[in-house]
């Protein structure tokens, strides 16, 4: 039978087999949605990479076609060409001249086929001359553009190739980390625009073009609020604010890896205004790195003290020996990983680093938020160990009750960044911080200058996401402002190679619907399922109102095979409990579970996954993947609360009810935790109002 191996998703997009990343060139034609993807169609880990492709016309039901753009490799099996992440449009008016006759009217005139374009970058692994004669470097990425005549089923690349072999030249030396480029027609100076990552530098690159293949560079965005790690997979595209017609902002999308809200893969987005040339984001919407919560209590820091960790209480274990500075100068600044004495901040520390630990003194938490001044990790994405770029990370990690709660891996960077955790469901428990070198590798280093308390967190900007597995989010082009559609990719490069799954690896989120929405005086980037979703949705298979459910658990009965997959709405109001929610997932002797509640005290949305089934896989500490996620959503002691709740066996996305607090998190539970539970803590909850609906499989 079909899609029914263990943790299959039966209602997410999952290829047969084989490895998957990224959406790409998500193009609706002719009534069907078009979804190419990152496609290793050697494996089930990431490699050769090549353009996946299937169909859909509801973004529900798929049909899986032939792969579109196939990883090249010369005669002794050396990959020369993969196909990176990008976009694809329509170029209804032949701006390409890519149109082929296909037959002629009834009076004779000559009928053009509409070309499919796709935007992609050509990642070369390997240094050779193309039979065009372009002389490529190894391990260059450039944008290059395939199409096709016939809907999207078979392509064929452009002679020109790569048409931007590089980045300008003030970043020449970035040509292997210059990526992803996101196009789409701007109608009021018909032009085709297209944006471009800089991973490592932060900086978006907008470029125009009037056929697709001669591109002129416009202006450049960023760095701006995260920017951990390397930025993939921008986007950019227009939405109404409020739905009203007259004010139109526009919104970059990006993924940023390592660095995201939870360690790894994380998704931010930023509003602003786009003329064609420039994006300017909105003053309100970009953070000031300076400013600093009022009333925060420094814990310690580091720049301004000149004696080594020890002397402050830290312990080391490990050997850390094969570091020194580079450029070592009389600068005493302590320096958290490694470097046990003197060092200057902004010099990178060489050598192999065997595993090692750094352990800080105890403390009590006694503020909500948890926010640190970070940079350094790992060096740059590595062409010639074919680029994993969890080589050499170097975690810093917040310990509570011998689990970690919260972690950040650092990344190759110069920025600092401020960093927040919130810890507003752990207070009055003792904590430590742990660092750690997660990968041995040259490179790794770690600067964390600054941690404070406080009770506001420190800006850093919006997450489009709170959970661990979401990224690279891509837009579908062809739908009108109303129908912004975005499919990201349900899974976390801190371990995306290693989840328990075969014969295929990763899937695709829920679609969803995107909007500005103004609450609290802000404009938000809010997000719900598509509607068609509901086409697969049994009718009610549980429904109940409580007026006061006690504290404790309360076990609902949901039929199998719908208690591994369900839509499950909660309503709920502050009683005298402190939280909220639904256990998922369970099994008989609470071994395992997945929580997912409202927290009234620290106003936050939450998704628990520390005891959700298999963490074995990640056999590194500390294990980046078990963890307690928040998304903040303040309300009122009087609101009613809604969550919506989306089980597919092996992932849950839930959703407030405006769809602005949004958590997506992978569990790989047994078959038979299948228990459905509602609790209050503390207390009660009241006008609580239960509804489940199954969801049926949109593979059989
Ligand atoms: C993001 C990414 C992209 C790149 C692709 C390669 O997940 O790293 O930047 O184009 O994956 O598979």
């Amino acid at each position: 039978s079909y899609y029914t191996e263990e943790y299959r998703p039966q209602f997410h997009f999952t290829p047969e087999q084989n490895w998957m990343n990224d959406p790409n060139g998500l193009v609706y034609y002719n009534g069907q949605y078009h979804l190419f993807y990152q496609y290793n169609p050697n494996g089930t880990t990431w490699g050769f990479m090549s353009w996946g492709h299937a169909v859909s016309t509801d973004l529900v039901h798929w049909k899986h076609l032939p792969i579109a753009l196939e990883c090249e490799s010369d005669s002794n099996g050396n990959v020369l060409q993969m196909f990176f992440s990008g976009s694809a449009v329509v170029d209804v008016n032949n701006t390409s001249g890519f149109a082929v006759p296909v037959g002629k009217s009834r009076y004779g005139k000559v009928i053009y086929s509409t070309p499919m374009v796709a935007i992609y970058t050509s990642n070369y692994p390997t240094a050779h001359t193309q039979s065009n004669g372009v002389v490529i470097r190894a391990g260059q990425q450039s944008q290059s553009i395939a199409f096709s005549n016939d809907n999207g089923l078979t392509w064929t690349q452009y002679e020109g190739n790569p048409v931007i072999e590089s980045p300008p030249a003030q970043y020449a030396d970035q040509y292997q980390q210059f990526r992803d480029p996101f196009v789409f027609w701007y109608a009021p100076s018909s032009k085709w625009i297209m944006v471009a990552s800089l991973a490592m530098e932060h900086i978006l690159l907008i470029y125009s073009s009037d056929d697709l293949k001669n591109w002129t560079l416009q202006s450049q965005f960023g760095p701006e609020n995260a920017r951990f790690g390397q930025w993939e997979c921008p986007s950019l595209f227009p939405l109404y604010v409020d739905g009203n017609k007259n004010t139109v902002k526009w919104v970059i999308l990006m993924g940023i890896n390592p660095g995201g809200v939870i360690t790894g893969s994380g998704t931010q987005y930023i509003l602003g205004s786009f003329n064609g040339t420039t994006f300017v984001p909105d003053p309100s919407d970009v953070y000031d790195p300076s400013q600093i919560p009022a009333g925060s209590t420094v814990f310690q820091d580091f720049e301004s003290i000149s004696s080594s960790f020890e002397e402050l209480g830290w312990s080391a274990t490990g050997d850390f020996s094969g570091l020194g500075p580079q450029n070592a100068s009389t600068v005493q600044v302590w320096d958290i990983m490694g470097y046990l004495g003197t060092g200057v901040m902004t010099t990178y520390l060489f050598g192999d680093i065997a595993k090692g630990t750094i352990t800080s003194p105890t403390f009590t938490i006694t503020k909500q938020y948890i926010s640190f001044l970070i940079a350094g990790g790992y060096y740059p994405y590595n062409p010639a160990t074919a680029g994993t770029p969890d080589d050499n990370q170097v975690s810093f990690s917040l310990v509570i009750g011998g689990q970690v709660v919260h972690s950040q891996t650092g990344t190759d960077t110069e920025d600092l960044v401020w960093r927040n955790w919130n810890v507003a469901g752990w207070m009055g428990q003792e904590a430590y911080f742990i660092v750690t070198d997660v990968n041995t590798g040259p490179f790794a280093h770690l600067h964390v200058d600054e941690i404070i308390f406080s009770d506001s967190p420190k800006d850093e900007g919006n997450w489009f996401d709170f959970g661990p597995d979401y990224y690279a989010a891509a837009t579908y082009n062809g739908l009108d402002i109303n129908h912004r559609t975005v499919i990201g990719w349900m899974n976390n490069w801190a371990y995306a190679q290693n989840i328990p799954t075969s014969p295929w690896r990763s899937a695709m989120a829920v679609p969803r619907t995107l909007a500005l929405k103004t609450i609290h005086n802000k404009v938000r980037l809010v997000q719900q399922p598509v509607s068609s979703l509901s086409s697969l949705y049994t009718s009610k298979l549980y429904s109940k109102q409580i007026q006061s459910l006690r504290a404790g658990e309360t076990a609902i009965n949901v039929p199998a095979p719908y208690n591994a997959r369900m839509k499950l709405t909660v309503q709920f109001t502050r009683g005298s409990g402190t939280q909220f929610g639904v256990i998922l997932r369970a099994n008989t002797t609470d071994t395992q579970e997945t929580v997912i509640g409202y927290d009234f005290l620290g106003q936050n949305v939450f998704v628990d996954r520390f005891k959700s089934g298999d963490n074995s896989f990640v056999d590194w500490q500390p294990n980046p993947y078990p963890g307690h996620f928040i998304a903040t959503l303040p309300t009122k002691s009087t609101d009613c609360i809604t969550l919506n709740i989306f089980l597919d066996w092996s992932s849950v996305e839930v959703f407030d009810g405006q769809g602005q607090a949004v958590i997506t998190s992978q569990i790989f539970p047994l078959d038979d935790s299948a228990q459905v539970k509602l609790f209050s803590v503390g207390g009660t909850t009241n006008l609580v109002t239960v509804s489940v609906n199954g969801i049926k499989s949109s593979w059989t």
